[in-house]
């Protein structure tokens, strides 16, 4: 049965390849957990330049393939890599994809129009068919569609189920409609009869939605708050006609790479069961980054793409009470220019107990992890969040706002029936989030033996795929696969 099914996710980025946000992190471990279940699951990726200057010695050169659509008309070579149980591809484009950068170009509708064309070609000159194509986020939008219309006639590709999942709504894709005849070669009544219009334009979101057997997104929440006007993103009209299509499967995390108790990079490793040893974890951190070393003190982390969704107002609009309490501070990541500016200004004037890590390091990312008692997620929207899941696994305590996956994967600490996994706040508000963080911080001078509770539920909590993973393969067969 169902053991020899091919899954081919299609995606803009994935680890251990190439990573700007979450989504790198679930197209790194989600087929691995598909795999474990007995599935043929492989990855296509853009190869971009820094995939090329990092990897480019190990890969396996496929062959050569003609993609001819549209404005398309070049040969492009197909790279590969096995990695654990999955095949990672990669297609090369010099000029769409040796840059800098990953996204957020001009051309970025052409380049993933091509990018999103050679997959079915590929396929075509290979005569090697998924029996699922699992497209995530608004880079592969058109996948549906264009198997739909542009390759109708092939029937191998009309038979293949298409699921998309969306992991932020936020980020659409909506170009000019001009796009439709230029790149994509579907026709412009998708654009007049209003199919694919969008804003006056056309939306590589939409198309996903309209076009895919199945649609998912990343939590149970999020997939009922984005029916609604406040996190429908001018796209719940759309979402909602496809409600019955939708499924929410929260996000898991790669428990093996994610262990404190093998973790090599962390100062020192523990479990559950020896919990007194994290501490080691904080007095390392605070050598390394210059503060003051003290394993008394509560420290607080943060780590982050720096954006106005991850809640980074609310830390700065309160940070004199923040800083005010008896703790320390470390925030990691990169983003807008106010944000990674004002943090540099209140690191200064805080020294020795404050320090922002103005970059992206896995290393010290870990050792955040690792060190710090509490873990700050206070997003405005947040369609999963993968930070809290690893924090919880390294018994670091989440406080997160009650909004999307934050909502479903961490219980709010219960002084009365002793629960708990982190702790919450519901308004997107300074004083509230103040609010929830003192609590917090009070827990953890006054009540340790609740703090270590928590800290023993939350590192319990099984943050693994297994589960998700089942319910993905639920879905691939409710739309179809047999
Ligand atoms: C996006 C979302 C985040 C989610 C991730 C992976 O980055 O903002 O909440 O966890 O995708 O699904």
């Amino acid at each position: 049965m169902a053991k020899s099914r091919k899954i081919l996710f299609v995606a803009a980025e994935g680890l251990p390849y190439i990573k700007s946000g979450g989504l790198a992190d679930v197209i790194g471990s989600l087929p691995q957990a598909l795999a474990d279940e007995g599935y043929e699951v492989s990855v296509v990726l853009p190869l971009y330049s820094k995939i090329i200057a990092k990897f480019f010695d190990q890969l396996e050169l496929v062959g050569t393939y003609v993609v001819k659509a549209a404005k398309f008309d070049t040969t492009t070579r197909l790279f590969s890599q096995k990695h654990k149980d999955v095949t990672f591809y990669f297609i090369e484009h010099a000029g769409y994809f040796e840059r800098d950068g990953l996204y957020g170009y001009g051309d970025d509708g052409e380049r993933f129009a091509f990018f999103q064309h050679a997959v079915y070609q590929i396929m075509m000159q290979r005569k090697d068919y998924p029996d699922v194509l699992h497209n995530h986020d608004w880079h592969t939008g058109m996948m549906a569609a264009l198997a739909r219309i542009r390759y109708a006639s092939n029937k191998e590709i009309v038979k293949i189920r298409q699921i998309y999942t969306i992991h932020n709504l936020a980020f659409q894709g909506n170009f000019e409609a001009d796009l439709l005849y230029s790149a994509l070669e579907l026709p412009m009544s998708l654009y007049h009869d209003g199919t694919l219009r969008f804003h006056n334009g056309i939306s590589y979101m939409k198309a996903g939605i309209v076009f895919s057997d199945k649609i998912s997104t990343v939590s149970n929440t999020y997939a009922t708050e984005i029916l609604g006007q406040a996190f429908g993103e001018n796209m719940d009209s759309v979402l909602r006609e496809r409600q019955h299509d939708l499924w929410g499967i929260v996000n898991g995390i790669d428990i093996e790479s994610n262990d404190p108790k093998t973790d090599p990079i962390i100062f020192e490793n523990y479990d559950v069961n020896s919990l007194e040893k994290k501490v080691k974890n904080k007095t390392g951190l605070q050598q390394q980054l210059g503060l003051r070393v003290s394993e008394d003190v509560c420290l607080v982390g943060l780590v982050s793409r720096l954006t106005w969704q991850k809640g980074i107002n609310l830390i700065l609009n309160k940070l004199k009470d923040i800083m005010g309490l008896d703790i320390q501070l470390v925030i990691l990541g990169t983003g807008e220019q106010q944000y990674e500016y004002d943090l540099r200004n209140s690191e200064n004037m805080y020294k020795r107990r404050m320090v922002y890590y103005g970059g992206y390091s896995d290393e010290v990312a870990r050792k955040i992890y690792a060190g710090a008692d509490l873990f700050l997620m206070p997003s405005m929207f947040e369609p999963c969040g993968i930070s809290q899941l690893i924090s919880m696994r390294y018994g670091t305590l989440p406080v997160v706002r009650e909004t999307g996956g934050l909502k479903d994967t961490v219980e709010p600490y219960n002084q009365f029936e002793h629960k708990g996994t982190g702790f919450s706040f519901y308004n997107f508000d300074p004083e509230d989030f103040f609010h929830v963080l003192r609590m917090a911080v009070d827990l953890y001078y006054l009540n340790q033996k609740d703090f270590k509770m928590l800290q023993t539920n939350a590192m319990n909590v099984d943050v693994s795929w297994k589960k998700s993973a089942k319910l993905y393969i639920q879905m691939y067969q409710q739309a179809g696969m047999k």
